[in-house]
């Protein structure tokens, strides 16, 4: 790695290097067909990538969401990826906190993750019981299902969460 690591949004030039990415970071998950379809179909999300000179090595991408009886104030964070080699050194951590304060100065109150709760507690995630997610979830996925706000007053919502048309896939919410 040099020292030229920089964090910045990610532009339509970059998508290419996003789609790579993945099948590294997740050898058994296909999530190039929902990452593809948040950053080309122009959604609404925050796609912020970490590039060691032109070459992009880490990503994370937030979509924006909300419940059927509250507005667009909430986001979810998925996937986050780090290619291997560069695993393990910052990089997850400075994007997630990267992520988390352009969020918190774009008015978001709440972030939705479904993941390890051992890496995501660090970042002040805990497990959310009162939003659920669009699809029932397994017993024992329920303590992956977190939350955290990013308002002082973050709203109690309630609900099932309301995802752009790329999440609403089974496949994508269980085993
Ligand atoms: C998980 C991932 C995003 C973390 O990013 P990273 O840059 O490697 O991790 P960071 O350097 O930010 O954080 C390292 C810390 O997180 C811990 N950690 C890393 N991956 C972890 C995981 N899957 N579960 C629990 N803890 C993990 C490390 O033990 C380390 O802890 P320490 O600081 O107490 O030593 C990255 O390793 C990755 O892409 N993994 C493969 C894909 C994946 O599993 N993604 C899950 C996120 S949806």
């Amino acid at each position: 790695m040099t020292n030229k690591l920089v964090i910045r949004e990610t532009t339509s030039g970059d998508v290419a290097q996003v789609l790579a990415l993945y099948p590294q970071a997740f050898p058994e998950e296909e999530l190039r067909p929902v990452v593809s379809a948040l950053l080309e179909e122009e959604l609404e999300v925050l796609s912020l990538a970490a590039f060691d000179g032109d070459a992009l090595v880490a990503h994370v991408l937030f979509t924006i969401c909300g419940t059927e009886e509250w507005d667009r104030t909430g986001a979810l964070l998925a996937p986050l990826g780090v290619i291997p080699s560069l695993q393990r050194q910052g990089l997850g951590n400075s994007l997630v906190h990267a992520g988390l304060a352009r969020l918190k100065k774009r008015g978001i109150k709440q972030v939705f993750v479904l993941g390890d709760p051992a890496y995501y507690q660090r970042f002040g995630f805990s497990p959310e019981r009162q939003v659920l997610p669009p699809y029932p979830m397994p017993e024992e996925w329920l303590d992956a299902w977190q939350s955290m706000p990013l308002a002082a007053r973050a709203p109690l919502a309630t609900g099932r969460l309301s995802m752009p048309e790329p999440w609403m896939e089974p496949a994508l919410w269980g085993p």
